[in-house]
């Protein structure tokens, strides 16, 4: 599908975003590995999500949906079955890479493929790790999906994550449930830890010291309810393009603001933007808040080490923004950019160029050159979502209509983004 989105000044009202992908897909992989039923409200239907829900099914766990309403018939820490056929992930790195810490300990065998994109995505990442946990993971293709898994005893390690990633460290502690000992992970660059929390809530002992992640093992997880917070992945489309579309003020409710995933917030404060967290709340160990954002003058900043992590899927966007502020954004230490749904340093510099804009590469991130004129015309999503919706914002303000191609990729992660925007 094709989208075309035209120039347009004067954004305004308050809208509801999906559910956080992150917790939704952690809530559904808990709950199948828990004792009794999980409720969860407010989760995110997208293509990830429903990819995660389909690979449980296939372990032998029934699950409900209806709406945003989920009901998970965990079966206990030891109720997965041996599935039938492969199990496909589809574009889902979350899904692949923290399946893959649970199936090493299963007493089963089982491959997980998925689209091409999953197929270009590194898996050595995980593979190691869990490998020194007595995983018997095979690669056909040199380090990327399809996997075979072979289940087998793990036992407990001393890890220090080389790349701050969730994905790896949530892997390694679902393998952790079924070890014996405790398994060190240590965690020099902070990355979300939704995992942490909500494997806790269902009864884990796991503990974070200073960047020094213990887990023990568990008897038993047990069903809980979980309300999905708004994600604030995709709340930055909406605060990006009321920051940056002349006369604009925007309410985006119900945002889930995790302190390891606000870096997208702090970035837009320290630029001068106007950011008002209102109404925090908490819901099931997530902080939650109301975000308001009016148009404003944005001054060029540098984004380097910790804050990287914070918002590494908010990026595209923020470059954006940063096209539309005064002054040159560098962009540092974001390698993770390239290994991401498409290389997001390489696609967001092509398809942004397409509309008249200059982003210059590096090895590590992005050179942004503030106060150029966004035109508008015709780029590709590369089938990655948030390119598509970074793309969308930045046709908001260029000079005309704009037209997004594979535009329906958003289903990935935000299926009524374009309604939602055009609400505004
Ligand atoms: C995610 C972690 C991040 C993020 C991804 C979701 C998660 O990836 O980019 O969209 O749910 O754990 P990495 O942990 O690989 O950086």
């Amino acid at each position: 599908m094709d989208k075309t989105i035209n120039a347009r000044t004067g954004l305004k009202g308050s809208i509801r975003i999906p559910g956080d992908k992150s917790i939704s897909h952690r809530a559904v992989m808990f709950g199948s590995l828990a004792k009794g039923d999980t409720n969860i409200t407010g989760f995110l239907t997208g293509d990830d999500c429903m990819s995660t829900i389909s690979c449980f099914r296939k372990l032998g766990i029934d699950i409900e949906v209806v709406g945003d309403r989920v009901t998970v018939h965990g079966k206990g820490i030891k109720g997965l079955s041996a599935p039938s056929e492969a199990l496909d992930v589809g574009n889902s790195g979350t899904t692949i890479r923290l399946i893959s810490g649970i199936l090493a300990a299963q007493p089963f065998d089982c491959v997980l493929n998925g689209d091409a994109s999953i197929r270009k995505r590194p898996m050595k990442r995980i593979i190691d790790p869990l490998s020194q946990m007595g995983a018997d993971i095979e690669s056909t293709n040199c380090g990327y999906a399809p996997l075979t898994i072979h289940g087998k005893k793990l036992k407990a390690i001393e890890y220090t994550m080389p790349v701050a990633s969730a994905q790896v460290k949530s892997s390694i502690l679902l393998a952790s449930l079924f070890t014996e000992g405790k398994t060190v992970i240590n965690e020099p660059v902070a990355s979300r830890d939704h995992t942490e929390i909500m494997l806790n809530y269902f009864g884990a002992d796991i503990k974070n010291n200073n960047g020094v992640i213990t887990s023990a093992p568990v008897e038993e997880l047990y069903g809980k309810d979980i309300e999905v917070p708004g994600d604030i992945s995709s709340a930055a489309f909406f605060m990006a393009a009321g920051l940056i579309v002349p006369n604009s003020h925007i309410i985006i409710k119900n945002v889930g603001i995790n302190p390891t995933r606000t870096g997208i917030i702090d970035a837009f404060k320290s630029m001068g933007g106007f950011v008002n967290i209102i109404n925090e709340r908490s819901s099931g160990g997530e902080p939650v808040a109301d975000i308001e954002v009016k148009t404003s003058r944005l001054k060029a900043t540098t984004l380097e080490g910790s804050i990287i992590p914070r918002m590494i899927d908010e990026i595209p966007v923020f470059a954006v923004a940063a096209l539309c502020a005064e002054g040159t954004t560098v962009v540092r230490n974001a390698e993770e950019l390239k290994v991401k749904e498409s290389n997001r340093i390489a696609t967001m510099s092509e398809e942004l160029g397409k509309l008249g804009v200059k982003i210059e590469e590096t090895d590590d991130g992005m050179i942004i050159e503030g106060g150029q004129k966004i035109k508008s015309g015709t780029v590709y999503s590369h089938l990655d979502h948030r390119v598509a919706m970074s793309c969308a914002v930045a046709a908001l303000v260029g000079n005309g209509t704009t037209t997004i191609t594979d535009a329906d990729c958003v289903g990935i992660s935000f299926p009524d983004f374009y309604e939602k925007l055009e609400s505004l």
